[in-house]
């Protein structure tokens, strides 16, 4: 039995106040829901608010980011520690905004992904193929090369902690969905790789979460999908309306 995901990305928007704000009120809309984990992620400077926001509930804290090393000179960056000082259980790792604006190679999400297991953050590492790769024949490769990247060396009780976003990089932020189909072949590609590389147990308990343009309209149709286990929303996550419907579409 996977238990539902659905968080959501607030990439950089909100400040303090207005995340606050959003985070209260999601609180007091979703009291009655608790068969779905939910997750938000803020920007670093809000992580407080929102913890102050979700206080109570069973509502978890996630951030967008990290960095691989416990402490040091590294002038902007955040460790493991301080986002589970913050209250973080969550954080995600590898979107495809930061493989793509800030140059992080999988090499580097392998490390960030072995510090946040080992200070016991539940990652949620994001996987997926841009348009022209898609285009060009080359998903299943893209996303193959994501994965093992990701997992390299990580252990079978490693792995399964992992939460895995798949997010085809052409439907983020773009209002182009991947179709139930489309999703769902990518999801049942993944959990079968997952399977050559760890046991039947990591092949079925693995969460995969669909990332893309997901909105009200379009959830309830990709979350019936039997290898979507919920959701990770960029765009319509900044609203309390669209991402209770979007929450209440994964509860069956
Ligand atoms: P949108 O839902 O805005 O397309 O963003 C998806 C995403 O990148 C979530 O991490």
């Amino acid at each position: 039995m996977r238990i539902p995901v659905i968080a959501g990305n607030w990439k950089m928007y909100k400040t303090d106040k207005e995340a606050y704000e959003l985070a209260s009120s999601l609180k007091n809309r979703l009291k009655d829901v608790n068969s779905i984990k939910i997750v938000l992620c803020p920007p670093f400077t809000a992580l407080s608010s929102v913890k102050k926001g979700i206080e109570g509930s069973n509502i978890h804290l996630g951030a967008q980011n990290m960095h691989w090393e416990d402490e040091g000179a590294f002038t902007g960056e955040i460790s493991a520690k301080m986002l589970l000082s913050s209250g973080c259980s969550f954080v995600i790792l590898g979107h495809s905004e930061r493989r793509m604006y800030f140059s992080e190679t999988n090499e580097i999400i392998n490390k960030k992904l072995k510090k946040a297991l080992e200070v016991g953050l539940n990652p949620i590492v994001c996987v997926g193929e841009r348009l022209e790769e898609r285009e060009a024949g080359k998903t299943e490769e893209v996303v193959e090369n994501h994965l093992k990247g990701a997992f390299e060396e990580l252990s079978e009780k490693e792995a399964k902690k992992v939460v895995i976003a798949y997010e085809p990089v052409w439907a983020i932020g773009t209002g182009k969905t991947a179709s139930p189909k489309q999703a769902n072949d990518v999801h049942r590609f993944i959990r079968e790789k997952l399977k050559g590389l760890y046991s039947q147990e990591v092949y079925e308990s693995k969460i995969i979460l669909y990332g893309g343009s997901v909105k009200p309209e379009n959830a309830k149709d990709l979350l019936n999908q039997v290898d979507i286990d919920g959701a990770l929303v960029g765009g319509a996550s900044l609203k309390t309306d669209s991402f209770e419907k979007i929450i209440r579409s994964a509860i069956i």
